[in-house]
């Protein structure tokens, strides 16, 4: 296993369409998802996505914690082409992050409550429920896997912050929209 470079916004892979991995059996994708793995717990992320370490292949990380702060202890979920749909009209603003724009967040609008379904590293298949962070960070990396960043999906561009200045908010808004 290896630590890999993270692309930073303004890379161009972070706005590929990224395809689907045709046998997630392969050695090569193991090693991936190790190293993806690696690499993320290294950032202090909680989740993480193929062309984030410069892969165009359909395939993520993520946490399956409740909150920040949940995550010792979690065993990372791997997911090999994943999909995800909302499961009812709840949605949620929240600050978000990503690895590959260091040190700003902004408030984002996500389904609260996600299903997916993907392969595991086995070729098996995999499906669950999301809801709350988890389902946020789902909907994040998949998102990578379309080329789309968070700003992207940012209503209004004015939350957007450096994490050092966040103390200045009165509450992160974590309320239906
Ligand atoms: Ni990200």
């Amino acid at each position: 296993m290896s630590l890999r470079k993270i692309a930073r916004m303004g890379h161009p892979v972070l706005l590929e369409r990224c395809l689907d991995v045709p046998d997630p059996t392969e050695p090569l994708i193991r090693l991936l998802a190790a190293d993806m793995v690696e690499t993320m717990l290294d950032a202090n992320g909680i989740g993480i996505a193929a062309p984030q370490v410069h892969e165009t292949l359909r395939m993520i990380v993520a946490l399956p914690i409740r909150e920040r702060g949940d995550d010792r202890d979690v065993a990372p979920l791997v997911l090999v082409n994943p999909t995800i749909a909302p499961l009812d009209e709840v949605r949620e603003s929240a600050f978000e992050g990503c690895l590959s724009i260091p040190d700003l967040r902004g408030v984002v609008s996500r389904w609260h409550r996600v299903g997916f379904q993907a392969l595991s590293l086995d070729g098996k298949p995999l499906e669950g429920e999301a809801s709350g962070l988890f389902a946020r960070i789902l909907q994040h990396e998949v998102d990578h896997l379309d080329g789309v960043l968070f700003p992207a999906r940012m209503h209004d561009l004015r939350s957007l912050s450096f994490t050092s200045e966040l103390h200045h908010q009165l509450r992160p808004q974590g309320v239906a929209s």
